[in-house]
């Protein structure tokens, strides 16, 4: 049988993880934590996508994901800023879910300073995404498929950038073993500074 690991029994150590999976998954693409599944209300459906995380921030406990300021997702998180973050981790058979009110820092220049030319591509079409179109398209500009734009040309994205913030307040837990699961679940109490963070067991 597999050896357990020193958080099994720990809600202090199983919260260390926590913030361990969420800092490797920012800096690690290789990490299952680098993409999450992000859910949104779409009037009263709810609606996910894969999303690269971006930042995670232990001090404030924060997410920052990376979007088009003109998706859907923005529409939807500017009516109902209620959303979920999903992550897994099949090796270590970790699963965490993220639930928090989102908040859109449009155009926000600290972000947008980190991107390279390359990426901030994305950030160039013309027409807002999810837009139908006759011909199959990239969306931005033709001449920056092979190449890259400059930073004259590619600073005229920034107008469509946006950084989603969700602003946590819970951490559900799942942790997969034969010997048996283990759930938990920790709320962040944001009413007093710094915030406390209440942590429980509870039943798979
Ligand atoms: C691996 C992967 C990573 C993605 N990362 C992002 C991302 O960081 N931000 C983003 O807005 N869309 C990302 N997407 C695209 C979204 O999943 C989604 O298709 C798109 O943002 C439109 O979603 P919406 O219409 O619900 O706003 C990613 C897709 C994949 C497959």
């Amino acid at each position: 049988m597999k050896e357990l690991p020193k958080f099994y029994n720990n809600l202090d150590l199983t919260l260390q993880e926590i913030e361990y999976l969420l800092n490797r998954g920012v800096k690690d693409r290789k990490s299952s934590f680098h993409y999450t599944m992000l859910c949104t209300i779409n009037n009263k459906t709810p609606e996910s996508r894969t999303v690269i995380l971006r930042n995670f921030n232990k001090d404030k406990f924060e997410l920052n994901i990376h979007s088009d300021s003109r998706s859907g997702k923005i529409t939807q998180i500017e009516s109902n800023n209620n959303v979920s973050c999903l992550f897994y981790d099949d090796k270590k058979k970790i699963q965490i879910r993220i639930n928090g009110l989102a908040k859109i820092e449009k155009s926000y220049q600290p972000s947008w300073d980190k991107l390279t030319n390359w990426s901030r591509r994305c950030y160039l079409s013309e027409h807002k995404p999810g837009t139908e179109v006759v011909k199959p398209s990239s969306g931005f500009p033709e001449k920056f498929v092979n190449e890259s734009p400059n930073d004259e040309e590619s600073i005229e994205g920034l107008k469509n950038f946006a950084v989603i913030k969700v602003i946590i307040d819970s951490v559900e837990w799942l942790y997969l073993a034969s010997q048996g699961h283990r759930r938990a679940i920790f709320k962040i109490k944001r009413k007093s500074l710094p915030f406390s963070i209440d942590k429980k067991w509870l039943i798979p």
